[in-house]
């Protein structure tokens, strides 16, 4: 198969090398051509570590990088079986992408979102053939995350969802179908999980590091609160808590908050800013709880 990955940031470059690995032709896309550069040399590097540790055979990983193919064309696009798009949250932008995916593509492509928060129905009512449209919503990092959400607009054509599902688990995931809700299933248990993680700080019950540690060596998460909120990054992290808090008519549930918007402005995005709950440029001290 020939998939196209188009946005090659977190998200994009961690799918194009899960697909890769399966064996299929990739051709990965961004409109920044230094994101696409680092893209591929992160891929390289992954699949490196891969065989130092044992994991990946050196041929296999000289196989896989010989399957992606970035480019800055979007007419390459036109022998893909599959394409997803992992571009930014944004519903008027991803519509407008698909819509120019379209005249390049098939009329058997699968066009695929792996947005984290809007509403299929919505993705898909940008295109002329919502049928072959659905989700399929990976976690970062993708090659690490066994989990991805397949979700079915109500556009899309019976039985392509769990096509879709069983050709992800054919690439070494373990698959969920969900319903076309906002947040699907685990971005909207999440929010709350953020959400109130960030009150418990506001209301000073206690500090960023505190309450991180709390919930990984108390509470068995592998990670806390803000630790992931800065991994992911506050500029999807915000954007997704506002998406869902408005797909759910206001509810206070998933209301978001002025702490998180503040650092979204700021530009403190997190780990791949430096700087977010945590500051992570060079020599400084991480808190103790
Ligand atoms: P990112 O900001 O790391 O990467 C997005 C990339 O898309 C950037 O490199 C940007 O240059 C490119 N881009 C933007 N508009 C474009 C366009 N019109 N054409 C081509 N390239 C374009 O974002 P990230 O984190 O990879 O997220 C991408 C998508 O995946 C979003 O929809 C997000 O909600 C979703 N997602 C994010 C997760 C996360 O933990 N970061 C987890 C699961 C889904």
């Amino acid at each position: 198969m020939t998939i196209g990955i188009i946005g090659s940031g977190a998200m994009g470059a961690g799918i194009a090398q899960v697909v890769a690995q399966a064996g299929h032709t990739v051709r990965l896309l961004d409109q920044h051509m230094g994101t696409l550069q680092k893209a591929v040399a992160g891929i390289q590097k992954s699949l490196d570590k891969l065989v130092e540790k044992g994991k990946l055979s050196a041929e296999a990983a000289a196989a896989t990088a010989k399957l992606l193919h970035p480019t800055s064309d979007i007419h390459d696009f036109a022998d893909c079986d599959l394409v997803i798009e992992a571009i930014v949250e944004d519903l008027a932008v991803k519509q407008q992408l698909f819509r120019e995916l379209e005249m390049v593509v098939g009329p058997d492509c699968i066009l695929a979102s792996n947005t984290s928060s809007l509403s299929l129905a919505s993705i898909a009512a940008a295109c002329k053939r919502p049928e072959r449209f659905v989700g399929i919503h990976f976690f970062n990092p993708a090659p690490v995350m066994q989990l991805v959400e397949v979700i079915p607009a109500v556009q899309t054509r019976a039985g392509l969802a769990e096509e879709v599902r069983d050709m992800v688990a054919s690439w070494g995931k373990r698959p969920v179908l969900a319903k076309d809700t906002p947040g699907f299933i685990v971005n909207r248990v999440a929010r709350p999980f953020y959400g109130e993680a960030i009150r418990l700080l506001e209301e000073g019950v206690a500090d960023v590091a505190t309450i991180d540690w709390a919930l990984t060596e108390l509470g068995g998460f592998r990670m806390g609160p803000f630790a992931l909120m800065d991994f992911i990054g506050h500029d999807v992290n915000y954007r997704v808590t506002e998406s869902v808090f408005t797909a759910f008519f206001f509810d206070p549930r998933f209301k978001p908050s002025f702490t998180q918007k503040r650092l979204f402005e700021a530009g403190y995005f997190g780990r791949k800013t430096g700087r977010g709950f945590y500051d992570y440029t060079e020599g400084a001290a991480m808190p103790e709880p």
